[in-house]
This record gives C-alpha cells, sequence and structure tokens, in this order.
C-alpha cells in the first residue's frame, strides 16, 4: 500500500519517529506542511507530538486547517503521538484526539489502535473507546519502550 506519513515536531523527537516508521514501511515521509500531499496516498499516517497544555504541535494548526478540506474518502488513516506522561498527565499526547476529532467522520478507516496499558496518566483525548486512537510514544519517561513499541505497531498495521 502507497503510505505517505506527515508529522510535526518541535524538538525532533516525532520527526524520529516519522522517519524510523518510513524506514520500516518503505513509506515517504513529509513535514505537516506539505500535508496537501496526503492526495497521493491510499494510507496517511499523522503524527504529532502535543505542546502547551493539550495543544497541537504547532506545525499542525496550519495543517490541520488544510487536511479537513482534503476529499480523505476511502483512506485508511493511523496516528502516532509523541508526548510526557510524567509532567502532562492530565493532556497526555492529546493532539492525537483532536486531530481525529476533525477528520473523524470523513470517510476515513482508522487502524493502529493501541491500549493503554504500559502507560501511567490521568487524562488523554487520544483516548477513544478505551484504547490510544494511534500509536504512543514517551521519550521522555519510556524511551527504553519505543523500539519495541514502535515494532509491535508496524506488524499490527502491516506493510
Ligand atoms: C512546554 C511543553 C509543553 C508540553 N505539553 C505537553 C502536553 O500537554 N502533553 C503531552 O503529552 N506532552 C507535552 N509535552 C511533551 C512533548 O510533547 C514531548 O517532549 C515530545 O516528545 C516532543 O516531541 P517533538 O520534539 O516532536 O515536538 C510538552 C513539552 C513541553 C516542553
Amino acid at each position: 500500500m502507497k503510505t505517505g506519513i506527515f508529522y510535526g515536531s518541535s524538538t525532533g523527537n516525532t520527526e524520529t519517529i516519522a522517519k524510523k516508521i518510513g524506514e520500516l514501511l518503505n513509506a515517504d515521509v513529509f513535514e505537516a506542511s506539505e500535508v496537501s500531499k496526503v492526495d497521493d496516498y491510499d494510507r496517511i499516517i499523522i503524527a504529532s507530538s502535543t505542546w502547551g497544555m493539550g495543544d497541537l504541535q504547532d506545525s499542525w494548526v496550519g495543517a490541520l486547517d488544510e487536511l479537513k478540506t482534503k476529499n480523505l474518502s476511502g483512506k485508511t488513516v493511523a496516528f502516532v503521538g509523541l508526548g510526557d506522561q510524567g509532567s502532562f498527565g492530565d493532556s497526555f499526547v492529546d493532539a492525537l484526539g483532536i486531530i481525529y476529532d476533525e477528520i473523524k467522520n470523513k470517510g476515513i478507516t482508522v487502524v493502529g489502535q493501541t491500549s493503554t496499558d504500559g502507560y501511567d496518566f490521568s487524562n488523554s483525548k487520544a483516548v477513544i473507546d478505551d484504547d490510544f486512537i494511534g500509536l504512543v510514544i514517551d521519550e521522555n519517561n519510556q524511551s527504553d519502550l519505543t523500539e519495541q513499541r514502535v515494532n509491535d505497531w508496524i506488524a499490527k498495521i502491516g506493510k
């Protein structure tokens, strides 16, 4: 399946993960500002960190407005979120939930939901029906788990 990954990253963590996933899936990787290219892909992966107190990563602010104007009908969509459950346990990876909410009714099929087991947080907009809406990575507190989480997720969504 032709896959495009679109990421927003302020200090490079999401960028690193997006590029790793890109290698593993043999997918094309773009910054969120290039989100108009979603038209070229059957499957898109949206990756964002969360900033402020539960805010979108900066690049996604404008990019999400553009994404909302796109015809996403029939596309497969997967989400990847970076956050810090230790310092921001009340808004852990909220950006994923914000983006999901804006596009969930556009005829997409979401894949790659993951269990919240093994994370310690009190609130997250990224939890939908008891699971995270996508892959959740915490480089601040659980970087030792990142490689395994990425590999498990790739196996789950398939190449
Ligand atoms: C000022 C500040 C605010 C943050 N706010 C949140 C937040 O609300 N929720 C969260 O899960 N992580 C939050 N984080 C953690 C970042 O999302 C995390 O460090 C992430 O790995 C950064 O990824 P990036 O380098 O790709 O932007 C915050 C970090 C900072 C420094």
